[in-house]
């Protein structure tokens, strides 16, 4: 019986590792990840493409844009001074705690403590074009 166990075992073992290292795969993440958007992100950030007037820059298309960029959106000077493009990985740590990667933004955020709320919302962000 725990011969036959191993194998799934192992091969769901290094699966998940696989997807904590490269936060990638999200497919079963989708609607999680809404989720806690809504709860934790939709106050202050949209992701409808265009729309403006929230507190916090719009976040369509954010996975792949270079942070603090977004026209017309006023950054603090720290977000803009922060050079970096935004991946998963990143916004991951961004959203872990803000004001420990971005000393001095602007975002009035805690941060999100479970690191499969991290990824949910991740990869909900990375389908919003
Ligand atoms: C209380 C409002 C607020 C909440 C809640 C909030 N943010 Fe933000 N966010 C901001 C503001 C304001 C900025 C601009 C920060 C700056 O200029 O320093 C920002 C910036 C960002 C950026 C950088 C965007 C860019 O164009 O460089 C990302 C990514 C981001 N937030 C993701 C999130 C996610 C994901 C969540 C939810 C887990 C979240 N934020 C929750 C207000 C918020």
């Amino acid at each position: 019986m725990f011969t036959s166990l191993r194998l799934p075992l192992i091969g769901l073992l290094s699966f998940t590792v696989a997807q904590a290292a490269l936060a990638a795969d999200c497919a079963p993440d989708q609607r999680h990840g809404a989720e806690v958007f809504a709860n934790e992100c939709g106050v202050c950030h949209s992701v409808t493409k265009g729309a403006t007037g929230m507190m916090g820059p719009n976040l369509a298309g954010v996975v792949g844009r270079k942070s603090g960029s977004l026209e017309g959106f006023n950054y603090s000077q720290a977000m803009r001074n922060k050079n970096i493009d935004w991946q998963a990985e990143n916004i991951a740590q961004l959203i872990t705690q803000p004001q420990a990667y971005v000393p001095g933004t602007y975002m009035p955020y805690m941060g999100l403590a479970s690191a499969d709320d991290r990824q949910a919302v991740v990869c909900f962000l990375k389908e919003q074009h």
